[in-house]
């Protein structure tokens, strides 16, 4: 199991405030808010559904070498986030991720790539008519045209969306591409263990099925009246005198973890002039770019420390003239660089929380994704927003229409 070390925090239990996060977590439970399917759905998600999702996976696994995923925000980070700390199995199709920005020259090299590979397509929205992952849909759709006819488009484009009839939903239908669809009481950023996040992990090559156990591990009330409900409490202390968190992890592979936090903090608990400033460093590395603030710099912040006990991969550091670390492995000079940091950062009286994991693996993930989820859910409840709404991000949206509109010669 994931724990949690909040003894750095300078935080004390406070019971008022574990009552408060029962009654929530009951709530969410219970099925008392909307938007909060995903609370449930690692426990009840259909058999059936992960078979069908995994048989699918297997399907495009055989079917191609380049898989590539068009989505933004939660219709990508998730599956990125899992990818990544796992790592893509041998045997797998690249699985590339796309229309999560509008720079022309990465899409450029994406569509290179298709030349030299046999590619199959996924669009990710769940509004179908988000402006990035739909323009990058399009360009990726039309060079497979060129190349492949009609029928066999239909065995190479999936496309999972919500079940509104958008305009991506009905060319879906009318083509026969394959259709997934998100319910509709989860959103984005709560949707990884839905086909969002499980097909293109499954295709990736790793276990869906240990990912959800994972997060059914979590998913109980006992869980949370036990253990769960602590971080939840601390965060909400520390968010009274500090307005950034930090979270971070020893591992590149962890980078999407952290972007994926991002989101599920900024847009949950970000509004009403409310939130906690969510960012994400990547050490050693930035301890040699941000070392300095974090020791003596503004105390603006706390920290959230990933100390990963075990990755399936590991290296012998040789001797060497006064090498200190000489004989040990990478990973355990790189436990030794957490621990030590953990140290000089509290003597500098900043809180620190320490997340726990065992293993790098699926279970564990799954774990992480669950146990975030439901502490931002939890948080954001308790500082009185809505956190499964994001209405800040349409204002861009009305802006950028209006632009197009009068940019676009062709309109
Ligand atoms: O969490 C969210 O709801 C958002 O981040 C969405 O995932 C993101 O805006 C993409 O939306 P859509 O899936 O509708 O294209």
């Amino acid at each position: 199991m994931i724990s949690v070390d909040l003894s750095r925090t300078g935080t004390a239990a406070d019971p008022e405030l574990k009552e408060q996060i029962l009654s929530i977590a009951d709530d969410l439970f219970e099925g008392g808010q909307e938007m909060a399917d995903w609370v449930g759905w690692p426990a009840l998600v259909d058999q059936a559904l992960v078979e069908e999702i995994r048989e699918t996976a297997e399907y495009y696994r055989n079917k191609c070498s380049l898989f590539i995923v068009c989505g933004i925000g939660g219709s990508y980070l998730g599956a990125k986030a899992v990818i990544d700390i796992i790592g893509h199995q041998e045997g797998s199709p690249e699985v590339v991720f796309a229309g999560n920005s509008l720079c022309g020259e990465y899409h450029e090299s994406v569509l290179r790539k298709m030349h030299s590979n046999i590619t199959c397509l996924c669009v990710i929205s769940k509004s179908g008519g988000t402006l990035e992952p739909t323009i990058a849909y399009q360009v990726f759709k039309q060079e497979m045209e060129k190349v492949y006819g009609e029928e066999e488009l239909k065995k190479r484009i999936c496309v999972i969306t919500g079940p509104q009839a958008s305009p991506l939903r009905v060319e879906a239908e009318e083509r026969g591409f394959r259709i997934f669809e998100i319910p509709e009481g989860i959103g984005g950023r709560y949707s990884v263990l839905t086909p969002v996040g499980l097909l293109p992990i499954a295709v990736a090559g790793v276990d869906i099925g240990e990912l959800v156990n994972g997060a059914v591990a979590l998913s109980s009330r006992r869980y949370w009246a036990e253990e769960g409900f602590r971080y939840a409490a601390a965060r909400f202390e520390l968010m009274k005198t500090k307005t950034i968190e930090i979270f971070e992890y020893f591992s590149p592979r962890m980078v999407h973890l952290g972007e994926w936090l991002k989101q599920l903090c900024g847009e949950s608990e970000g509004k009403e002039g409310k939130g906690i400033f969510p960012v994400s460093l990547l050490l050693s590395t930035d301890l040699h770019s941000m070392g300095q603030y974090l020791q003596e710099g503004r105390q603006i912040f706390f920290e959230t420390v990933f100390d990963v006990e075990q990755w399936p991969d590991d290296i012998h550091i040789p001797d060497y003239e006064d090498g200190q670390a000489g004989g040990m492995t990478m990973n355990e000079v790189n436990r030794c660089v957490c621990e030590s940091m953990i140290l000089a950062h509290s003597k500098a009286d900043i809180p620190i929380a320490v997340i726990r994991v065992p293993q790098a693996d699926e279970y564990h993930v799954g774990q992480l994704i669950y146990f975030f989820e439901m502490t931002v859910a939890i948080t954001g409840s308790l500082m009185g927003v809505d956190p499964f709404n994001q209405p800040g991000v349409e204002k861009y949206k009305q802006e950028l229409k209006q632009l197009l509109a009068q940019k676009n010669r062709r309109a």
